[in-house]
């Protein structure tokens, strides 16, 4: 993947979310040294997985239950956070955050530049927690 050729260039020690090319199924990455598993390589315990995320959005702390089925995004509108949104599939950026904590799956990131991306910003439209620990502040 492109993405991940961009961050060797760049030495990032770890990649903190991945992008999946669509089509493409999981797989394990022998590079990666990061303790992130990939959907496909969960257990079925695992599978009804529900992470708590911290959302910081203009100086407030949210905390927000995601199960895996949903993006950090969706579950914040259901739960009645006013998160900024337009598009809901990772083009835009008018959902972007910087991932402070934790990773997330990320399956689109057409709306980041690459600049962003370095700096560990995400969508939260198309991003999932993969574990507990995430905390992403918006803008
Ligand atoms: S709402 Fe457009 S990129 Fe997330």
């Amino acid at each position: 993947m492109i993405i991940e050729k961009e961050f060797k260039k760049i030495n990032v020690p770890a990649m903190r979310f991945f992008k999946k090319n669509k089509g493409e199924k999981n797989k394990s990455n022998p590079e990666n040294q990061s303790g992130i598993t990939r959907p496909d390589e969960k257990t079925k315990n695992e599978s009804t997985a529900v992470h708590e995320v911290t959302i910081i959005l203009e100086g407030e702390e949210f905390k927000v239950t995601v199960p895996e089925e949903m993006t950090i995004l969706e579950a914040a509108l259901e739960q009645d956070i006013d998160m900024p949104f337009s598009c809901q599939s990772g083009v835009c950026s008018a959902c972007r955050g910087k991932l402070l904590e934790g990773e997330v799956d990320m399956e689109e990131d057409d709306g980041l530049s690459e600049e962003e991306l370095e700096e560990g910003y995400i969508l939260n439209c198309v991003s999932k927690p993969l574990g507990p620990g995430v905390k992403v502040e918006i803008g």
